[in-house]
């Protein structure tokens, strides 16, 4: 496995390359990111990781500058995974200049971009860009990202970007919580508690299932059992999945997406749920 810093010398390492495959990560990696992994190293292509924590998706007072950097272990991690090239690019070459272009995705300013002003236009920035310098064939992002996924999907197709993107199942620890960096940030007390929000979720996705139509109402009971439990909810929404909106009385695909910070720490999961 290679670790290769600058752009010049990924095209190097890429020129005569068959087609790739490409895992985009933040690093300070987990048993869902490895599992991305794999499911790139299943396309049957070369696997480039990259390993880039982006100032551009970041608002003012979040964890930017916290944000764990464990490059070393992150390595260890994806040489063990079968991963052919980690690309931790600089700084510099990522976010060249104090103007930066950035790309404005619809769906921006909903859901968890009404509660991160800013985060999806810098999340499509630095995917566009790192798209541009790896030329995959074939991405991998988890649906734990859920409305990440929705907007880079319609990134690659308004864009005519040769790229198919692989979506992988979240992967969750043993008592359901959603495995996520920022997990770490949580104490003892706070990481016992924190599955209530994947239970709600599932709660919530069974009354659908079993026929319940008021998702007003639904979303309010989740919103409440939280709020009782020293949770700050951002929001708890019934969507539809095919365009994230609010759902018509007749979607059937529906996703049940959820966000809601314990003490300084935001959590975020989503369930899928269709009906007959
Ligand atoms: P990061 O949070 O490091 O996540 C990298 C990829 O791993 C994303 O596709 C994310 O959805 C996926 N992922 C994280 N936790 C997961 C879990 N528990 N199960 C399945 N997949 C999981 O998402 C980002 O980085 C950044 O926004 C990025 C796309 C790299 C752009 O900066």
């Amino acid at each position: 496995m290679r670790l290769i810093h600058s752009v010049s010398e990924l095209r190097a390492a890429l020129a005569g390359q068959r087609e790739t495959a490409f895992v985009p990560t933040m690093g300070n990696l987990h048993a869902g990111h490895i599992a991305l992994v794999e499911q790139a190293r299943a396309s049957g292509h070369p696997v480039v990781a990259s390993i880039f924590v982006n100032p551009l998706q970041f608002g003012a007072g979040e964890d930017f500058q916290r944000y764990p950097r464990t490059l070393p272990a992150d390595c260890e991690q994806l040489e063990a995974a079968g991963c052919d090239i980690v690309f931790a690019p600089d700084m510099h070459e990522m976010v060249p200049e104090p103007q930066t272009f950035q790309v404005q995705p619809p769906l921006a300013c909903e859901l968890c971009g009404a509660f991160r002003p800013g985060h999806f236009s810098g999340v499509a920035t630095v995917v566009l860009k790192l798209f541009n310098m790896v030329q995959p064939a074939v991405a991998v992002f988890g649906k734990k990202d859920y409305q990440q996924l929705f907007i880079l999907k319609g990134l690659v197709r308004q864009f005519n970007l040769p790229i198919r993107i692989l979506e992988a199942e979240t992967t969750r620890a043993a008592d359901g919580l959603a495995l996520s960096s920022r997990n770490g940030y949580l104490s003892a007390a706070q990481r016992e508690e924190a599955p209530r929000l994947v239970r709600l979720l599932r709660e919530a996705a069974a009354r659908i299932g079993a026929g319940e139509r008021d998702y007003a109402g639904i979303e309010q009971a989740a919103s409440n059992d939280l709020a009782a439990h020293d949770w700050q909810v951002d929001y708890i929404a019934v969507r539809s999945q095919a365009t994230l909106l609010a759902p018509s009385p007749d979607t059937r695909d529906l996703v049940i997406l959820a966000a809601a910070r314990l003490g300084t720490t935001r959590l975020i999961d989503n369930i899928e749920v269709c009906v007959g």
